[in-house]
């Protein structure tokens, strides 16, 4: 989301919405091997710390061996819950993002990183929007959820509150938590696609675990280059769309005038 300098993506082939085509034959044996490492090594650590909508989702994404088939993969999601995927160069402006999602479209960017990023990667690759985005697109009240997002973003904008609303995404989509019988597990996309973060949001002892307030969670910025200091834990995804579902715009009123 947002706009940030130089993205690495090329952006020329782009159309109005900045979906692009896939080309999904230009991938080369090496980036399907890499892809492969990463799914692997992800894959260990899943049954230990995702969470259990997570686990069984991925079951229905045959997506292990190879970098998937974008449109494959939209026809088992438009079955399941409505959803579909749109490749796009990487990064795409907030209108772009919020309205994908709004209409059930989930942008997931079409280019691997490079052997050498295998660790860690700043901007958003096709591992991780998949692996760490795609597969609770098939939980339905997951999905109900970030359609809902989509459309309070397109509101933030009018309201000028995105930032406040990006800081819910960041916090929830991307680094959250969820209680479970079992201890807490993660949802977040960013932890999910994460080879050390996933672990250590669950059970390094050195990070807070704070119950989901949304107020608190739009007043707190995020760090974008390490791990975080303070991850938010949600119930159930019933939980958090039972949160977010209030009108925001009293909210935003309220966080602007306290600035
Ligand atoms: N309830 C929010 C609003 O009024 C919309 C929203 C729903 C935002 C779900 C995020 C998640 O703006
Ligand atoms: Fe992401």
């Amino acid at each position: 989301m947002g706009s940030v300098p130089d993205l690495r993506g090329d952006y020329s082939q782009a159309g109005p919405d900045y979906s692009v085509e896939q080309q999904w034959e230009k991938y080369t044996p090496e980036e399907h091997q890499l892809y492969r490492r990463l799914f692997e090594r992800q894959s260990k650590l899943v049954p230990r710390y995702a969470c259990r909508e997570w686990i069984s989702a991925i079951s229905h994404l045959d997506a292990a061996r190879e970098i998937p088939v974008f449109e494959a993969i939209s026809k088992k999601l438009r079955t399941a819950t409505g959803w579909e995927i749109v490749a796009v160069p990487g990064l795409i402006p907030d209108e772009a993002f919020f309205t994908h999602l709004a209409n059930r479209r989930f942008p997931v960017t079409v280019w691997l990183r490079k052997p050498q990023e295998f660790d860690y990667i700043v901007e958003p690759d096709v591992f991780h929007d998949f692996f760490g985005h795609v597969p609770l697109l098939f939980d339905p009240v997951y999905a109900d959820h970030l359609h809902e997002y989509g459309k309070g973003g397109l509101k933030a904008m009018r309201l000028d509150a995105v930032k406040f609303l990006a800081r819910l995404y960041w916090f929830t989509i991307e680094f959250g938590l969820m209680n479970t019988p079992a201890g807490v597990r993660a949802y977040g996309a960013g932890l999910m696609s994460s080879g050390g973060e996933l672990a250590y949001s669950v059970e390094d002892p050195r990070p807070k675990r704070l119950p989901f307030e949304l107020e608190r969670i739009m007043r707190t910025e995020y760090l974008i280059d390490r791990y975080q200091d303070s991850y938010f834990v949600i119930d159930a995804f019933e939980h958090l769309m039972r949160e977010t579902a209030p009108d925001f715009a009293p909210l935003y009123t309220r966080l602007k005038s306290k600035k």
